[in-house]
């Protein structure tokens, strides 16, 4: 068949990391993938992860034997604690079942997959414009309908709350709904607490199903029970709803591919049966996809999740990340300031999380990176972590010399 098989195109951000290594230029920057850098502009293992490590590989009784189909048990439960936290009436009733996944990708692959096997509502899922990258194609290869719903607000580089609240309104009753659970990629804009409220009723009233990508809780306030708010919000409400959860950005952990798919039923009489089927179902799918999940890295989360000490360290290392980037934003934005950039910056620091929707154009973001060898996707999106003390003056002047053309 080899001869039918068409050229694909490289894919954009894999593409640009490759383009990157091969750049000679000293002045070289990456604000490409959303890895997060230290200010040495070194890939950072955490500190709680070479512990962890060092536990690991002195355990005596380390095998390397398969996990089972579900993954790592102790592993998936604290994952689930760290995210509906652990006194969650979901937790209490049983009725949340919990899949270890090949990271944040595997476990919206697996949720897609069970939807598609088993949703009856609307069978479209409905993402933010703009979304990852990756999430359209995803749904696309287990053949469910995708659609937009708005959410940047070119001219604020804010959330465009009306035209969401509108799109989910006017979507079809008991349509599948994606949402970042905090930190949204690429845009760097979330909804305030008062608006998930908003966002949860309309998506009650529609009997919307919620599907929550969750890459960067840690990232967005620095606070893990913050960056769950949201999340918790619409378990408190009693959604049946699905999380992908990964742990490549706060952990560090890009390689490993640790990452879980939650499914929360709704609170009622059959919830824990219901659980169990739904178990019982991922288990399968699971079993003919990856058989079951690696070990690694769900060793190294699930031992610091489950030591007091390691887990307060982890917070630690989680807002010595988080804090450097927002250091990193304020730098950024009053360096355009104090150059008087046209243009306005504030959404520099408005925006949270690993990213920054800075709005340079494409052809601005070509010249950046052909005359400054800065390196981002096309849309704009700048990861900040690639941003540093040395090189954000560099960077902040490149962007004003583009901006001026
Ligand atoms: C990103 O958007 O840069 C990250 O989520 C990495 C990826 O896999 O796309």
């Amino acid at each position: 068949p080899a001869d039918v098989v068409p050229q694909a195109p490289e894919d954009p951000l894999f593409g640009l990391m490759r383009a990157y290594k091969a750049d000679q230029s000293k002045d070289k920057i990456d604000l490409g993938i959303g890895a997060y850098r230290d200010n040495n502009a070194k890939p950072w293992v955490l500190p709680v992860v070479r512990k962890a490590d060092d536990i690991i590989h002195n355990d005596p009784n380390l095998d390397h034997e398969y996990l089972p189909i579900a993954g790592l048990a102790s592993f998936t439960s604290k994952a689930r604690e760290i995210f509906l936290g652990a006194a969650s009436p979901a937790l209490k009733d049983e009725r949340v079942t919990s899949v270890q996944t090949i990271s944040g990708t595997g476990a919206v692959h697996l949720g897609a997959l069970f939807l598609a096997k088993f949703y009856k509502g609307n069978r479209t899922i409905y993402f933010s414009n703009p979304t990852w990258a990756n999430h359209k194609q995803i749904f696309d290869n287990v053949a469910l309908p995708t659609a937009t719903y708005p959410y940047f607000d070119k001219k604020t580089k804010g959330l465009d709350f009306e035209g969401m609240k509108k799109a989910l309104q006017d979507a079809p009753e008991r349509s599948i709904i994606l949402l970042h659970a905090c930190a949204h990629n690429p845009t760097g804009v979330d909804p305030t607490e008062a608006q998930w409220r908003e966002i949860a009723s309309i998506m009650r009233q529609k009997s919307h199903f919620p599907f929550f990508d969750s890459a960067y809780q840690g990232f967005a306030s620095g606070d893990l029970e913050r960056d769950a708010g949201a999340v918790r919000h619409f378990v408190e409400q009693g959604f049946e709803l699905l999380v992908a959860q990964s742990f490549a950005k706060n952990f560090g952990l890009y390689g490993e591919r640790a990452g879980c798919l939650h499914f929360v039923t709704a609170p009622g009489p059959s919830a824990k049966e219901d659980t169990a089927r739904i178990a019982s179902q991922l288990a399968i799918l699971q079993r003919s996809e990856i058989s079951n999940p690696p070990i690694y890295g769900a060793r190294i989360v699930s031992t610091v999740l489950n030591d007091d000490k390691l887990f307060a360290e982890w917070r630690d290392n989680l807002r010595e990340m988080s804090g450097r980037i927002k250091d990193m934003r304020q730098a950024l934005r009053s360096k355009l300031e104090a150059l008087g950039t046209p243009g306005t910056w504030n959404h520099i620091t408005d925006q949270i999380g690993m990213f920054s929707f800075t709005g340079l154009s494409e052809q601005q973001v070509l010249k950046l990176r052909d005359e400054f060898h800065v390196y981002m996707t096309k849309n704009g999106r700048i990861s900040m972590a690639g941003l540093n003390t040395s090189n954000v003056d560099y960077f902040a002047k490149a962007v004003d010399k583009v901006v001026r053309e």
